[in-house]
């Protein structure tokens, strides 16, 4: 490999890179403003200005090759005079309003004033004023005047998203970002404009004004939105979810996750109006048409199932597996169904939309998790199961995180079923009619694992808090992995939900039905599947990592 040297450390570098590129491989972070690595160079920030041996004038190190034996200085006198002095530049028509802007706390040019300017400004005439409310599209607010024309938005527009959207327009100080005549920045990406954006121009009117960043939490999570399994970063204070960023991936998204993604997987989980937030139980239980649910504490409910399920020969229960839920929670319902009643009647409902893929993200799959189901072997409904339902036999349901009357043709077998036990997080069209309901914890409150479509397995990791997790804090209960969430101090603030684990709720009604799951918390249950399926066997939660890892290709075949 040929070599470089950078602030007189000799590096390795891919022919073809640039001088910012081999730096970043090394560790070497070279300042920058318009550059971003997936987007082409537009260079004309001038901040990246390094000195390079042999070479007369400074050169900007986004744009210019890396060659063999090259010289660079990043912190000489030349240097730094030179970002010196573009920071003041920069910061000439900045309207310093770092006190009121959202970016404040993570905002590059705020960084690099610290960094690489004097601190003093000789500018004394006015600063040019521009409009500071400029509604971009649905989702992304402009102000023109914190903008430093560094084009990354306009470039995303074109090159990532596919859809050039915004353009320059004027000339010198009063250039500015608009969208093309009678377009509106509206694609199903928009909204990643507002992360690559060095500044607080371009802002979410979701997020907007609702915290600073240093009061908020931040959790490695995965979106559930799709079987992409985007990275994601959820941000959280005072118990609630303010925004989910985008978590870096190369693997899986890049940089970037979807609008719809963002924005749909906070309103659920924040939402007292549709969140169940107490086991339930049906107060007259001879009536099919009764839509009363009572509130009850956890042991009832949990023996209100477990009478019900007593009641009926081990072939009258069917078992709803679900998409939406982790390996661990769809692995315990298998458990249940498999060694408490001996069979395999265990299924699951694809939930598919063919206008929600693309060619960037989004895939068709709306689930984040069918490709561990089928690692688990669990099926999906079939033309079989659906006459097992249809003819009679079956008269109790016990369901993971599935609407009932959403299966196809629900109707022609919901009237031969008694009873009905669901772990759900969400009211839904069937849920009135329940027996039991068990409010299960979302994919934001718990640790857990998808496998997305490529079979790689990825981790969940609890951002907000459950009135569970608060009463297993009392108790010095917490796993390894809910210790890391818990010891941060917002989580003491908000409300909680009273939700728990699926695996967990099955755990405990498994108990009053006389049998034992030796599994503690979420990692043993995710140990304990795993040592089942060739290739797995041996992983853990650390083997999994931040970033995932791809299941055993013996095991599985790529979907969708
Ligand atoms: Fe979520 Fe899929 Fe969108 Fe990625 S592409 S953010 S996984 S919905
Ligand atoms: Fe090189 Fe902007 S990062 S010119």
């Amino acid at each position: 490999m040929p070599k470089i040297t950078i602030d007189n450390k000799e590096i390795e570098f891919k022919p073809g890179q640039t001088i910012i590129q081999a730096g970043h491989n090394a560790g070497i972070d070279i300042a920058h403003f318009c550059y971003h690595p997936a987007m082409s160079v537009s260079g004309n920030c001038r901040i990246c200005l390094v000195e390079i041996e042999k070479m007369p004038k400074l050169t900007i190190a986004c744009s210019t090759p890396a060659t063999e034996g090259m010289v660079v200085y990043t912190k000489s006198e030349k240097v730094i005079h030179a970002q010196n002095a573009v920071m003041e530049f920069l910061l000439i028509n900045h309207p310093l309003d770092c006190p009121i802007c959202d970016e404040a706390g993570e905002c590059k040019l705020q960084d690099y004033a610290y960094k690489y300017s004097v601190g003093v400004s000789r500018f004394d005439e006015m600063k040019n004023e521009k409009d500071k409310r400029v509604s971009l599209g649905p989702n992304v607010m402009f102000d023109q005047e914190r903008c430093i024309s560094c084009s990354r938005c306009i470039r995303f527009c074109d090159e990532i998203a596919k859809n050039p959207q915004l353009t320059f327009v004027e000339r010198g100080d009063h250039v500015t970002i608009e969208t093309f005549p009678g377009e509106e920045l509206d694609n199903p990406y928009s909204m990643n404009v507002i992360e690559i954006c060095p500044v607080g121009a371009l802002t979410s009117k979701e997020f907007r004004f609702k915290s600073r960043v240093w009061e908020m939490s931040f959790t490695d999570s995965v979106c559930p939105g799709c079987s992409r399994g985007c990275n994601s970063i959820i941000g959280v204070r005072n118990n609630k979810i303010l925004r989910i960023e985008p978590r870096e991936n190369l693997e899986v998204n890049d940089y970037w996750l979807c609008d719809w993604g963002r924005l749909n997987t906070i309103k659920n989980v924040n939402d007292e109006n549709i969140r169940i937030n107490s086991p339930k139980i049906k107060l007259h239980e001879d009536s099919l048409d009764t839509e009363e649910l009572i509130d009850v504490n956890w042991d009832e409910a949990v023996s209100k199932a477990a009478s019900h399920l007593k009641k009926y020969e081990s072939n009258e229960i069917m078992f709803i597996a679900s998409a939406f839920s982790t390996l661990e929670d769809n692995y315990a319902l298998k458990k249940f169904a498999g060694e408490i009643f001996g069979g395999n009647r265990i299924f699951y409902v694809p939930f598919t939309d063919n206008a929600f893929g693309d060619d960037i993200l989004r895939k068709p799959d709306m689930t984040p998790n069918s490709n561990g189901l089928k690692l688990l072997g669990i099926k999906e409904l079939d033309g079989e199961i659906l006459t097992e339902l249809k003819s009679g036999k079956i008269k109790v349901l016990y369901v993971l995180n599935a609407d009932v009357s959403m299966i196809p043709e629900s109707e022609s077998f919901l009237k031969h079923i008694e009873s009905v036990i669901l772990q759900i997080s969400y009211r839904d069209n069937y849920s009135k009619n329940a027996n039991v309901i068990f409010p299960v914890s979302t994919y934001a409150e718990i640790n857990g694992t998808f496998v997305n479509f490529q079979n790689r397995i990825q981790r969940l990791n609890p951002a907000v808090a459950t009135l569970e997790q608060e009463r297993l804090i009392g108790e010095f209960q917490l796993s390894r992995w809910d210790k890391m969430g818990a010891h941060n101090d917002r989580w003491t603030h908000g409300t909680k939900f009273n939700s728990r684990p699926g695996w967990k709720i099955l755990k405990q009604v498994a108990k009053v039905l006389g049998y034992e799951f030796n599994f503690a918390n979420s990692e043993e249950v995710f140990i304990e599947l795993c040592s089942g399926i060739p290739g797995l066997n041996g992983y853990d939660y650390d083997t999994i990592g931040t970033t995932g890892i791809i299941a055993g290709t013996n095991v599985m075949a790529e979907t969708n």
